[in-house]
């Protein structure tokens, strides 16, 4: 019998990629999507439509006994969810308690990030809350998977990151660039995701994966090497300053957009989120995109 696996934030970007991974797995999928959405969405009306997978509609924010009624029969919670404190750590700690209500054994939560575990409280707001809503798994019938990929290329290498930029043709990084970095590309976590759902030995522990891990001296010849154009260098200071600069922007910042930013920089470029012993090698069906081929194809 196939496994059924529940996604919540089916909708979304990552999401609606996990399940097409699970449904191409064989794996029996429910997605739970909110109301206005029932189509599934742009994302997902394609196997919506055709009956691939199965709807219900509602909310992380629902009572635990109506979600526990979503998860009858299903072994495997995933979710993908985004948002704030409502959604991450009180919604996600309501799908928990639903999961146990329901008697499902495993679940992987929307983390997905550089290793969030090794970062303290207010290192990265938004990492806070994941690490807030992982802490609900302890003592839990619910076994958790944490699945972390380190920056997604497709993030890390935009404009709004502030590193590559084309148009003023520099490359800019704080620290000393030779800090080794993990990036995944966003279809591959959502393969490395779903074959970890589908991966009884996941119970419990972390599964850790990374298309590329390079320092930034080495993305830099790498971004050059793809464009064919020369890009600048720029040092903007050491992981001090960096935190610094953080701080300062805080004092003013209208909304966390404003550093957050900088947070995963920091993680990532001190080394303290880095991902720890790669995973990779469960999963060998899976040839993860390099940033070299990641860029070749833009
Ligand atoms: N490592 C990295 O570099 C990196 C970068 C970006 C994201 N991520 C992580 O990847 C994960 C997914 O992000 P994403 O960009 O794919 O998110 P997204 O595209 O914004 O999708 C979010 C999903 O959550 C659903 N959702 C939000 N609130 C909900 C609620 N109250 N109840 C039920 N569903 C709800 C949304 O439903 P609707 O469609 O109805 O709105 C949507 O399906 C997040 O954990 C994010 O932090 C990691």
């Amino acid at each position: 019998m196939s496994t059924t696996v529940f996604v919540a934030g089916a909708t979304g970007n990552l999401g609606s990629k996990i399940v097409t991974e699970l449904v191409d797995r064989g794996a029996t999928v429910r997605v739970l999507v909110r109301e206005g959405k029932a189509d599934g969405g742009d994302a997902l009306r394609h196997l919506v439509s055709t009956g691939v997978v199965d709807v219900v509609i509602g909310d992380l924010s629902d009572d635990v006994a109506i979600l526990a009624g979503h998860l009858e029969g299903v072994d495997v919670v995933v979710s993908a969810v985004q948002g704030g404190p409502d959604v991450i750590v009180d919604g996600q700690t309501n799908l928990l308690r639903a999961a146990e209500a329901a008697g499902v054994t495993r679940m992987i939560p929307s983390d997905f990030s550089a290793d969030l575990h090794r970062l303290d409280y207010g290192d990265n707001l938004f990492l806070d809350m994941r690490k807030k809503a992982d802490e609900a798994f302890a003592g839990s019938t619910v076994k958790p998977t944490f699945v972390l990929n380190g920056g997604f290329m497709e993030v890390m290498l935009a404009p709004f990151m502030g590193i590559v930029d084309l148009e003023h043709g520099t490359f800019s990084y704080w620290g000393d660039g030779e800090q080794a970095l993990d990036f995944t590309s966003i279809p591959d976590t959502a393969a490395y995701a779903a074959a970890a759902a589908l991966d009884e030995s996941a119970a419990d522990r972390t599964v850790s994966v990374a298309g590329s891990v390079l320092t930034m001296t080495q993305l830099h010849a790498e971004v050059e090497q793809a464009t064919g154009r020369t890009l600048e260098i720029r040092e903007l200071g050491t992981v001090d300053d960096l935190r610094a600069e953080i701080e300062r922007r805080k004092q003013t910042a209208t909304n966390p957009y404003e550093f957050v930013s900088l947070q995963y920089q920091w993680a990532m470029v001190t080394g303290k989120a880095k991902l720890q012993n790669l995973n990779n090698a469960d999963y060998p069906d899976i040839t993860p995109t390099t940033v070299a081929e990641f860029l070749a194809t833009r």
